[in-house]
């Protein structure tokens, strides 16, 4: 008798999950990742936002599905993998993009504690939240591949560098470090899943115009995404525990 998994239907195509797709660099991703012909689970916390942005792919020829998902909340976490194990039976990329900027000013003299916690849930805990509830699906892939959107102002190195405020913006309490702690998780979980599989690296977008920056950035959406892009296309022999940008190697 065909045991409970094997009569789930598996969607021949590759399948990824990108959280925070219902705009901006998280939209490009999906639309990037449908674009190669792969299936597409839009993952967001707002019904509507959600459903608009399912119909947008859809319309622009993506196999788009929704996936109902607040990174912070665990029952959501578990029942986003319940719904992908049972519409697409299968989940080969996890695109962790959903993050938020907290609010500025951020200085470390005068921040609410709150923000902090607010910022670090979402940005970090999130991910762990997300990726873990993943995890058993991703195990089962082929080739499967983690990537965490982060930062280059989580950049120790970029941060202590004279000129920072040109290259890494203002003074941020909590967006900043919470890019930092998403790069020093991203480099635990390679060491964990190191002789598996499953390669997970960190990738910075540059800075794009979106709703997180009050659109001040200089680089389209789609710009954004390519890095996001290429991360979950890697070859089964490219690299884990890493931090690149469209030009290489971020420096930690
Ligand atoms: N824009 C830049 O210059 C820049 C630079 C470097 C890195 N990044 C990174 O790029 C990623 C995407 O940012 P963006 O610029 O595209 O910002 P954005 O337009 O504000 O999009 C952020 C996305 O995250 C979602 N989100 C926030 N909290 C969530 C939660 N609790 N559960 C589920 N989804 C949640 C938002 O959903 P709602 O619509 O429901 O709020 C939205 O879809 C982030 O990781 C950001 O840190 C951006």
């Amino acid at each position: 008798m065909a045991s409970e998994g094997s009569m789930v239907p598996m969607r021949e195509r590759t399948t990824a999950l990108v959280t925070g797709a219902n705009k901006g660099i998280g939209y490009e991703i999906a639309a990037g990742l449908g674009a190669l012909g792969w299936s597409v689970g839009v993952g967001a916390r707002d019904d509507q936002r959600r459903e608009a942005a399912v119909e947008r792919l859809r319309a622009a020829g993506v196999d788009a599905f929704g996936v109902p998902l607040d990174v912070t909340d665990d029952a959501s976490a578990t029942a986003a993998a319940r719904l992908i194990e049972d519409q697409a039976g299968r989940l080969d990329v996890l695109v962790n993009n959903a993050a938020i900027a907290g609010g500025m000013p951020q200085e470390p003299s005068s921040v609410d504690p709150a923000t902090v916690r607010a910022v670090v849930e979402t940005n970090v805990i999130g991910v762990i939240r997300v990726t873990n509830a993943m995890l058993p699906l991703l195990r089962r892939s082929a080739s499967p591949r983690i990537v965490n959107v982060s930062s280059s102002v989580g950049s120790l190195t970029r941060q202590s560098e004279p000129g920072a405020e040109q290259t890494t913006g203002p003074v941020a309490v909590a967006y900043a470090p919470s890019k930092t702690f998403l790069n020093a998780v991203t480099l635990q979980y390679a060491r964990e899943l190191s002789g598996t599989n499953i390669l997970i690296n960190a990738g910075c977008p540059g800075y794009v115009a979106t709703d997180l920056n009050g659109f001040r950035g200089v680089r389209s959406p789609e710009q954004g995404a390519a890095i996001a892009v290429k991360l979950a296309t890697l070859p089964d022999d490219g690299p884990t525990g890493r931090f690149f940008d469209d030009a290489g190697i971020v420096p930690w």
